[in-house]
């Protein structure tokens, strides 16, 4: 395991955030609990994490230069990102200088930062099932891809981007010159790419969450949470629960898919692997090298949440995957562009039996922004969807002032 040391001190064992969303906040608390000093970055002020952190620094983290002077004067032990939007060329040179770890490793953040990368990786590489998909860099080869077999309706995301950015589905022809334009206008960074995908007729789509942690015997093993199951609405999550009810064969494919793609990443921490399912039969969508949003659950169905388990297997820490409790997530999203915000409705949403809520504490919020979440559990996902949902619609977000 990595030595502990005493924060704020020279001793201390540093981990610097880059990204300090409502993940990176959990995570950030996580760390806290065994004694790390955690430096959070963001490109705005005030972000969730930096609520929570030791100290905190505004930072383009697209800027190579700008990540790699920051890493060089807080020289953290470890470096966690929680964002895909990172100068990664930076984290592989500071990962060749073998002072700082990253977690979980430059290649892994590398390769799912793309959705080329991760899809090389897992369908031509590891031969795992996916939709039927093309890259395409003008609309011409678009159209011809579509044409020549993906076919409608298809999805076209840009390969660069994440929570439904620039990604739409196309039922026919009369769309697909839209779903170009909008892919091109809202990717992250111009790769001047976008990835066509036939669509898959799942019957529900689910989170494995995936953890390499060191064993007793200090080999990684590969441990598995509970599926989660979720609801996306235009590619952003808005209700998650845990477990997801599937058979037998689906989960045992689900297992061998994401043992495969997070072994081949590597390293130590917490992937959450997406996969469509339909039947026995299972696809591989995408993975994150890190807690995923719709494992916010966790907080509440598991012994050890999924930032905990983050935080234990970066430090070579053991892990418990095992579920506590039947519980589900549902989304509070901002509901109105503000400056300030004040929540309403908070202790009506408590009063629900068995109800947790996060507020992030972001200091803007958007209409469509995720400002917190209601979890609970109960005797069955069901019931407990109906008291997340309920909980969540408690909390009216207005305007301050
Ligand atoms: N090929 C596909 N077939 C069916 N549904 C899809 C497909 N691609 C994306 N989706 C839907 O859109 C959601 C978001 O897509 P995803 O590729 O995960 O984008 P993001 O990186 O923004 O999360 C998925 O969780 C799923 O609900
Ligand atoms: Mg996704």
């Amino acid at each position: 395991m990595m030595k502990i040391g005493t924060p704020g001190s020279a001793t201390a064992t540093k981990a610097l955030l880059l990204g300090s969303g409502e993940l990176g906040k959990e995570v950030a608390i996580s760390l806290q609990r065994y004694g790390v000093e955690v430096i959070a970055v963001d490109r705005y002020a005030h972000a969730p994490a930096m609520q929570v952190a030791h100290r905190s620094h505004v930072v383009d983290m697209t800027d190579a230069a700008a990540v790699k002077a920051l890493i060089a004067a807080e020289k953290p032990d470890l470096v966690v990102p929680e964002i895909e939007a990172i100068a990664t060329a930076a984290l592989a040179e500071i990962e060749a200088a073998g002072e700082v770890k990253i977690v979980p490793n430059a290649r892994a953040i590398q390769l799912t930062m793309n959705r080329e990368g991760i899809r090389q990786l897992a369908a031509e590489q590891l031969g795992l099932p996916t939709s039927d998909y093309a890259f395409a860099e003008t609309y011409a080869q678009l159209k011809a891809a579509v044409d020549g077999g993906i076919g409608y309706p298809c999805f076209i995301k840009p390969t660069m981007s994440s929570s439904g950015k620039g990604q739409s589905m196309v039922k026919g022809p009369e769309q697909l010159q839209a779903a170009w334009d909008y892919a091109k206008a809202a990717g992250r960074a111009d790769t001047g790419k976008v990835i066509v995908e036939a669509k898959i007729e799942f019957d529900f789509e689910i989170t494995l969450l995936t953890v390499r942690a060191m064993d007793a015997g200090g080999q990684v093993q590969t441990c598995f949470c509970e599926p989660i199951g979720h609801v996306q609405v235009n590619g952003d999550y808005r209700e998650s629960w845990q477990p997801q009810p599937m058979s037998e064969k689906a989960i045992q494919l689900s297992q061998q898919i994401a043992a495969k793609v997070t072994e081949a990443l590597g390293g130590l921490g917490l992937f959450g692997v997406e996969l469509f399912v339909r039947g026995d039969q299972v696809w591989f969508s995408e993975v994150s090298p890190r807690p995923h949003d719709t494992g916010m659950v966790t907080m509440v169905s598991q012994i050890q949440s999924e930032f905990d388990l983050h935080a234990r297997a970066i430090l070579g820490l053991p892990v418990n995957t095992a579920l506590d409790k039947t519980g589900a997530s549902a989304v509070i999203l901002g509901g109105v562009d503000a400056k300030a915000v004040i929540y309403q409705g908070l202790s009506q949403a408590l009063a629900v039996a068995d109800s947790e809520i996060r507020l992030f504490g972001k200091p803007e919020a958007f209409v469509a922004r995720r400002m917190g979440v209601a979890l609970a559990t109960a005797g069955s996902v069901r019931d407990a969807r109906t008291k997340a949902v309920t909980a969540a619609a408690m909390i009216n977000i207005v305007e301050a002032g």
